[in-house]
């Protein structure tokens, strides 16, 4: 068993130390905001926050977070960055297919409550590694500069 506090909430899960952290969340916590997509931490679908840090959960086994904070899409809401970032991605009508867009909102809050004011370069630099083929790059800038100022 592995001890996990996700959202909040304490959790005890039943699986082999070396099962990714993703699979835990939507596999077995039965969470699925949080997305597949190359599974070798190299497309940021799959980000979430642990102890507030944007991580590829694809590549953590879960036995490296035992005891630490994780934070999902599911729960990024009731942060004061997540709450900002979600009330700019419907502003600015960021989303297209959707399929990266939970990825973009954990980076994105992650990297505006460190940095309330990220110039273009900061913003990059922090979101470089999520990937979205449908190219809803500038869109995503404007709301994360949104964002920030709202806080
Ligand atoms: S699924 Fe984890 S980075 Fe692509
Ligand atoms: S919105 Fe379609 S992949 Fe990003």
């Amino acid at each position: 068993m592995v001890d996990l506090k996700v959202n909040g909430a304490a959790v005890s899960v039943d699986a082999p130390d070396d099962m990714p952290l993703l699979w835990v969340i939507r596999d077995i916590l039965g969470m699925t905001g949080t997305k597949f997509g190359c599974g070798i931490a190299q497309c940021g679908a799959c980000t979430v926050h642990v102890d507030g840090e944007a991580t590829r959960s694809c590549v953590l086994p879960v036995s490296d977070v035992a005891g630490k904070s994780i934070t999902t899409i599911e729960g990024i809401g009731s942060t004061p960055e997540g709450k900002a970032v979600q009330q700019a991605w419907l502003k600015m009508e960021v989303v297209q297919c959707g399929y990266c867009q939970s990825g973009q909102i954990m980076s994105a809050s992650a990297l505006i409550a460190a940095m309330p004011n990220p110039s273009d370069g900061d913003i990059d630099g922090a979101m470089s590694g999520n990937i979205c083929r449908c190219g809803t790059y500038v869109r995503i800038r404007e709301a994360i500069k949104d964002a920030g100022k709202s806080l």
